[in-house]
């Protein structure tokens, strides 16, 4: 069966009803766009996972802070359905800003957990617009299963509170980062980047792999390390580098420590490409 595009609600509404999607456990990845092989591994484990796969594709204008960045988010959507198309994903739902937010479009979504720290702090509504349109797109697909990648880790969070809180009877599957041959994590924004910049981007990884609990007895110590080290890679605007507990996303405290999981949050800006990473601190 080829890959359908719906790029309308109507459309949307009827493929869903229709013999092929009815009844079945239906799989959803939500993405922007401009799709990468980070992408592509959320694709296959809903292939594997759900016994039809939905695909979004939509760059949401709710949760750019900033205008700029909302127009210069890279897109490619012929290649995307291409790609998509060529992976026999079921159903590409490429909706257009009017149906996702008609003119007189006011309800949003107040986060009281998570919103506060790390990429809440600096991009004011983000995560409520990210809440806002994964809500609209988990009610429009009315997916068993939905997708997403530890690449926005504070996003997966995110997510799970609020299929949680609002009882939602959806699984969300979490994805490790996917990367490149040099450490660079993928991201759509990468393609921003150029050939300097793009050197200087997959440094983060390996300095983050820096960052182990042994070190983290000296906190103070390590930060200045790392700083120093991105310095040294000509990384000089570090919007925050934290290292917080994976489930609370508390700060880490060598006091309180027991056995919780660690991860090291970053997010830098290289040229006006604002880019951001997590690991595991192992
Ligand atoms: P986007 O940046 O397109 O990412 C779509 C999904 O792919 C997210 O779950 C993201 O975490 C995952 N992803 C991106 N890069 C990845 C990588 N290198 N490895 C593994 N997974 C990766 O995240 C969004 O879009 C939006 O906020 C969205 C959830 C679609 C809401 O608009």
């Amino acid at each position: 069966m080829p890959t359908l595009i719906a790029r309308n609600l109507k459309t949307l509404k009827k493929t869903l009803e229709s013999p092929k999607f009815k009844n079945k456990k239906i799989g959803l990845v939500p993405t922007m766009g401009a799709i990468h092989r980070g992408h592509l591994t959320l694709v296959d484990k809903s292939l594997r996972t759900s016994e039809v796969t939905v695909v979004s594709i939509f760059v949401n204008p709710l949760q750019f802070n900033k205008a700029e960045d909302f127009k210069n988010y890279p897109t490619a959507y012929d290649k995307d359905i291409k790609i998509l198309t060529e992976k026999k994903v079921d159903l590409i739902f490429f909706p257009d800003q009017k149906d996702m937010y008609p003119e007189d479009f006011s309800t949003y979504i107040n986060l009281k957990k998570y919103n506060h720290i790390l990429c809440g702090k600096k991009r004011k509504g983000h995560f409520s617009g990210v809440a806002i349109i994964v809500l609209k797109l988990f009610s429009l697909v009315n997916p068993n299963f939905a997708y997403f990648g530890e690449k926005d880790y504070q996003q997966l969070v995110i997510i799970k509170k609020l299929v949680k809180d609002l009882n939602l009877d959806i699984k969300i599957f979490s994805i490790r980062t996917v990367r490149d041959k040099n450490g660079l994590a993928l991201s759509s924004r990468n393609k921003l980047l150029d050939k300097e910049e793009k050197i200087k981007a997959s440094k983060i990884n390996s300095i983050l792999n820096k960052v182990t609990l042994k070190k983290l007895h000296n906190q103070k110590n390590l930060y200045i390390e790392i700083k120093r080290k991105l310095n040294s890679c000509g990384i000089y605007k570090i919007e925050y580098l934290e290292v917080r507990d994976e489930r609370s996303l508390k700060l880490y405290d060598p006091t309180t420590r027991c056995n919780e999981n660690y991860r090291v949050f970053i997010a830098v800006k290289i040229g006006k490409v604002r880019l951001i990473d997590n690991k595991r601190v192992i």
